[in-house]
């Protein structure tokens, strides 16, 4: 199974076992961390994350709220991602 994290920098916010099909905020909300959400649906950015470790699912086709440049750098959605192992997840966008 294993742990998804969340992180802000060095600091760890919070943490909870990997459930399957789940995405990152409703990881999130179990570990007691908020990640702010608007559209839910993957076309406003506003969820959006840093991936620092492991596997977090991306929409196929992409979604207007995020482009190849930002995946590079390490960029999810919160409200649509699934992570697909354990994961450290920065709750910031990339900068
Ligand atoms: S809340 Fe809009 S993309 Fe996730």
């Amino acid at each position: 199974m294993g742990l998804v994290r969340f992180l802000r920098g060095a600091k760890l916010l919070g943490q909870t076992h990997l459930m399957e099909g789940e995405t990152l905020v409703e990881h999130a909300i179990l570990a007691g961390v908020k990640i702010a959400t608007n559209c839910t649906s993957g076309n406003c950015g506003t969820c959006m994350v840093t991936l620092v470790e492991g596997e977090v699912s991306l929409p196929d086709p992409l979604t207007p709220g995020i482009y190849e440049e930002l995946i590079e750098d390490g960029a999810r959605l919160a409200c649509i991602g699934i992570p697909l192992s354990a994961a450290d997840v920065d709750i910031l966008p990339p900068l």
